[in-house]
């Protein structure tokens, strides 16, 4: 304990001369730090010229009119389905030609079913999913000439196209059977996990830009928290054991470390928790019911070392972001030693990991922000998409070729939406 307290007294030391965030202007053009590396330069890779994309036009009940029920759909952390849409309908990648494009996008907003809580229910985001389809493979060509190897989706939930906010019961369903040959943009990312599928590319969940940006605060503020994290520790309601939440992990965090100095944690959210991240050397990630949430792309906005305690993650556009470099690794077995962990990390490799974290490419690339801006997520997206083409010849069927199962998955999702 002796020894950790003087670490962590020489760390802030340190952090008083780190050159703090640069706050985060959308579309500022000043020059940037580079990432070294190709991981880097990928980052502001320009996506136009390099993939045509098509909109199909739906009937509004599958986006518009989900939207007005439910405005709040704007601002939970799976509003990227609805973003990417308005994002796609102005972008220069976006033809009107579909015999000329590479990719085909079909706007379903199937996130936007919220409780009174606001927590999306995606029980009826199979149906909806399938009736979007069926209508886009009878109306167009294209969808049967691949059985959608050319098509990408939203499919931001819980656990992507598994269409379930429970593992078990997600990991029982699989990924929606149509889905199989399309390619899914999606915020759950776990490696070897029926519900990530090769070639899905990870999003981070969305985070609202201007409210971020009004709470930045002086360049200069020391940061005086050693380890922060606000967030559920035991999920009573849906995990009443206590055992199974986050596989334990938020609760070994909570266990381990509620009486130590150096943690700064706590489930109460207080008013200045963006601010309290910017005072913070290290902000926690722990998994939770959704593997994913908006902590991680808060930690990269307000330039907190991610320190990410999930086991096989697959995190957003983890081949563009050297996360390896900018944030710490904990696996779950190891919560108890966290402490241990984090004060033994050299503070010239804390320095380096906060000047990463200080490029605006890496804050740019969480982002969607409305208008986008060059490097943002949308284009991340679209460089992902733009890197798989051509697509393999392979993909395109010989009259009557056919592959998937219309009346394969359970039986409720087959009933009309
Ligand atoms: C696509 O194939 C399905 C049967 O698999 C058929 O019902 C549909 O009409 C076809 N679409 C077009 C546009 O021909
Ligand atoms: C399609 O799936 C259904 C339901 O699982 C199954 O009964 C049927 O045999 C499958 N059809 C083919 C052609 O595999």
């Amino acid at each position: 304990m002796e020894i950790w307290g003087w670490v962590f007294i020489g760390i802030l030391f340190l952090a008083d001369f780190v050159v703090k965030i640069e706050p985060f202007k959308l579309g500022r053009s000043q020059p940037t730090e580079r990432i070294s590396g190709s991981a880097g330069d990928v980052l502001e890779d320009n996506p136009v010229g390099r993939l045509k994309v098509f909109v199909y036009e739906l009937p509004s009940k599958y986006s518009k009119k989900i939207l007005q029920k439910d405005p709040r759909c704007l601002n939970h952390m799976f509003a990227a389905e609805i973003y990417m849409h308005r994002f796609l309908l102005s972008s220069p990648v976006r033809t009107l030609n579909p015999e000329e494009a590479d990719w085909f996008y079909t706007p379903v907003y199937t996130t936007c079913d919220l409780t009174p809580n606001g927590l999306p229910l995606p029980f009826k985001s199979p149906r909806m999913m399938r009736s979007a389809i069926q209508l886009i493979s009878s109306n167009w060509p294209y969808w049967n000439r691949t059985e959608g190897a050319d098509h990408f989706f939203l499919v931001p939930h819980d656990f992507g196209a598994c269409f379930h906010y429970q593992e078990e019961k997600a990991i029982e369903r699989g990924i929606l059977p149509l889905l199989q040959r399309a390619t899914l943009v999606q915020t759950f990312g776990q490696r070897n996990h029926v519900c990530l599928k090769e070639g899905s590319i990870t999003i981070p969940p969305y985070a609202p830009p201007q409210k971020m940006q009004t709470h930045l605060i002086p360049d200069k503020t020391p940061r005086s928290i050693f380890v922060y994290f606000r967030g559920l520790f035991y999920d009573v309601g849906n995990d009443p054991e206590g055992g199974y939440y986050a596989r334990g992990a938020r609760a070994a965090v909570w266990e381990n470390f509620k009486d130590n100095p150096l943690f700064d944690i706590s489930t109460e959210h207080p008013t200045t928790y963006y601010e309290d991240m910017q005072r913070a050397v290290f902000c926690l990630c722990p998994l939770g019911w959704a593997p994913w949430s908006p902590r991680l792309v808060e930690a990269v906005i307000f330039g907190c070392i991610p320190v990410i305690i999930a086991d096989d993650i697959v995190l957003p556009f983890a081949d563009a972001i050297p996360w390896e470099e900018i944030g710490v690794f904990v696996d779950e077995k190891d919560v108890p030693n966290l402490d241990t962990i984090l004060t033994s990390i050299p503070p010239e490799v804390i320095l380096r990991k906060q000047r990463l974290l200080a490029n605006p490419s890496m804050k740019q690339a969480m982002l969607f922000p409305q208008p986008a801006q060059p490097g943002d997520a949308f284009h991340q997206v679209l460089n992902g998409l733009a890197r798989k083409l051509p697509h393999d010849k392979s993909v395109y069927f010989k009259p009557g070729e056919r592959v998937l199962n219309w009346t394969a998955g359970p039986v409720g999702d087959l009933k009309p939406w």
